[in-house]
């Protein structure tokens, strides 16, 4: 492909909702297809970028050229893009990040009996993949994440920009239809610290993905 400001950049896109166990045969997650990341991805290479693709489960294959790492759980997606981080020069995180987990995950099929009749699951909070890597972040690397609400839009979304450290968030309000989780479509508001936010119309997530990575590529060149 012909040159682009993300020629040659190496770029992390995480994707998917993340396993947390709590038996051997069951786990917690959420709502999240991987359709979104895996859009973004697909539009990063085709724009000359090298792509990781960091994945928690998902019926999708991954666009041809694009490494992928396949992950489960959030710890799991943690190690690998502290890792893959450190030689990147963007993160995008378009995954679904458990925010809780299972305090004990037991080795047995938790059974049935008489005398349960209710069962407590005890949870703890999982680390912040994004808060942690805005402390490694080097002049240059960008930070990249979504945020997914239901309610307050643009305030929760403003607070995660600044809390996270993010140079970019991409805001999804997920409880209007066609927004968010699953569906092939979606509707966002994209936010910076130095930028007026820019509102998508609702469309297909290729061309939502579209609209995000020319924001970002947009960025790299006023930064180069
Ligand atoms: O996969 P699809 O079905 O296509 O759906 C797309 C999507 C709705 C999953 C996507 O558009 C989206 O909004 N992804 C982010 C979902 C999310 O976890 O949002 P959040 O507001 O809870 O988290 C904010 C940001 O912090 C996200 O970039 C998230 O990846 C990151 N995070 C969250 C928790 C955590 N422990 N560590 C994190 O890094």
């Amino acid at each position: 492909p012909h040159n682009t400001p993300l020629t040659g950049k190496r770029v992390i896109v995480t994707a998917g909702g993340t396993r947390e166990r709590i038996d051997p045969v069951r786990f917690i997650t959420n709502d999240s297809s991987g359709k979104m990341g895996y859009a973004i991805a697909r539009e990063m290479q085709s724009r000359g970028a090298v792509v990781t693709l960091i994945s928690a489960p998902t019926k999708l294959t991954p666009p041809t050229g694009v490494k992928l790492v396949s992950v489960r759980s959030t710890e799991d997606l943690a190690k690998a893009v502290t890792t893959a981080f450190k030689t990147s020069d963007i993160l995008v995180m378009a995954a679904a990040v458990a925010d809780f987990k299972p305090v004990n995950s037991v080795d047995q099929k938790i059974k049935k009996s008489a005398d349960n009749d209710h069962l407590t699951l005890e949870l703890t909070k999982t680390p912040d993949i994004l808060k942690d890597v805005a402390k490694l972040k080097r002049p240059g690397q960008m930070t990249i994440g979504f945020a997914a609400e239901t309610q307050n839009l643009l305030d929760n979304a403003n607070q995660k920009l600044t809390s996270k450290q993010l140079d970019l968030l991409v805001a999804n309000d997920v409880s209007k239809p066609g927004v968010g989780f699953n569906g092939d479509t979606n509707q966002v508001t994209i936010l910076q610290p130095d930028h007026a936010p820019i509102k998508t119309a609702l469309a297909d997530k290729q061309t939502i993905a579209q609209q995000v990575v020319d924001q970002i590529s947009q960025r790299v060149q006023r930064e180069g």
